[in-house]
């Protein structure tokens, strides 16, 4: 009879020799398969006579055993050293420091527009927004602002072109926040129309202006933060209250004087420069210009809807960038724009 013994070792052998799975379930094949040598024995059983079938089915059946318990063993094996390469090769090194993720932060610029907008909401005021391209009517015409004056022309502000290449005269890349106080009166104006006095607009309104300058303390964008406050009997002992009281809270001292100096701005009547000196540190005695402003001109409230027959107010223009300056002590406006990380990561 064919030695069974010889059989499973030679099964045990190929197995072991095979070192890919598909290897081994072509092994699998020459014995268990259809055509295999085990699958041919038990075919073949039919054929013996009825004592010796049942000897040699139950010795060729061991034998299918020996031979399947080895196919198991084979294929557990080479599936482990398979999970092990692959484990291997996408082994991670716990021990390597990590990368580490920058933090981003807020630009000193930012942090002082927080800052303003949070001391101006704590006295009831309102934040709004206006759109960067303006109409020349609102940044000009409505604030009172003369055809030829020299704000207007074309070395001063960025126009727009038309899809031709033209310029238009329509619209502008605004010069200033102040077009803000127009929307803003227009705005409320016609929220309240139901009323015979309407409530105080008291809004400030933070935002990027545009101008063709370019020095260490001029920039072509730049910051502005418009204030607004306009109702019955607002006077310009408000607005110095107001602007004083703000500049001691935004500068976290009393240790400082404000000034204004008579000026002249188309929207406000009268108009007036707001300087501020430090009376102690290094900027101590030195008086900067840090805003603009006035009483709202009567043209001006006529524009935004307003009767000023009935309400009066003030309003001014402050640069942030020049704020935070002088709260970090910065000489360069540049640094604020350069987006250079050694420079910014400081104020995180
Ligand atoms: N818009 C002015 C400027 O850009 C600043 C300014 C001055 C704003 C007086 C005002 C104001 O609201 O009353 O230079």
């Amino acid at each position: 009879m064919y030695d069974l013994d010889q059989l499973v070792a030679q099964a045990t052998a190929e197995f072991s020799a095979a070192t890919e799975l598909a290897r081994l379930e072509d092994a699998k094949a020459g014995y268990l398969g259809k055509d295999g040598s085990l699958t041919a024995l038990l075919k073949g059983l039919g054929k013996l006579p009825a004592e010796e079938r049942k000897i040699a089915g139950a010795a060729i059946n061991a034998a299918k055993v020996q031979v399947e318990t080895a196919l198991a063993a084979r294929r557990d094996a080479l599936k482990n050293a398979q999970l092990e390469a692959q484990l291997a090769a996408e082994a991670l090194d716990i021990t390597l420091p990590g990368r580490g993720q920058s933090r981003g932060g807020i630009h000193p610029v930012m942090r002082t527009l927080d800052r303003i907008e949070q001391l101006f909401r704590s006295i009831g005021f309102e934040v709004a927004d206006g759109p960067e391209i303006e109409t020349d009517w609102h940044n000009f015409t409505a604030l009172n602002t003369p055809e030829n004056h020299p704000a207007r022309s074309m070395h001063d502000t960025f126009y727009l072109l038309d899809e031709t290449g033209k310029v238009r005269e329509d619209v502008l890349l605004r010069t200033h926040t102040s077009p803000v106080q127009i929307r803003s009166m227009l705005a409320h104006v016609e929220k309240y129309k139901h009323l015979d006095t309407m409530p105080e607009i008291r809004v400030i309104c933070p935002g990027r202006v545009y101008r063709v300058d370019s020095d260490a303390t001029h920039s072509p964008m730049f910051h502005q933060v418009e204030g607004l406050w306009v109702g019955e009997n607002v006077s310009f002992a408000d607005l110095k209250g107001v602007v004083a009281d703000f500049l001691r809270r935004f500068f976290e001292s009393d240790d400082l004087k404000v000034r204004f100096r008579p000026s002249f701005f188309p929207f406000t009547e009268p108009s007036a420069e707001i300087d501020v000196a430090f009376m102690s540190g290094p900027m101590e005695g030195r008086w900067l210009e840090i805003a603009g402003c006035g009483m709202v001109h009567p043209n001006v409230l006529r524009f935004g809807g307003v009767a000023p027959e009935k309400y009066t107010g003030f309003a001014f223009g402050m640069g942030p960038d020049r704020l935070t300056m002088l709260r970090y002590g910065i000489n360069d406006l540049r640094l604020f724009f350069d987006g250079d990380l050694r420079f910014l990561s400081q104020f995180q």
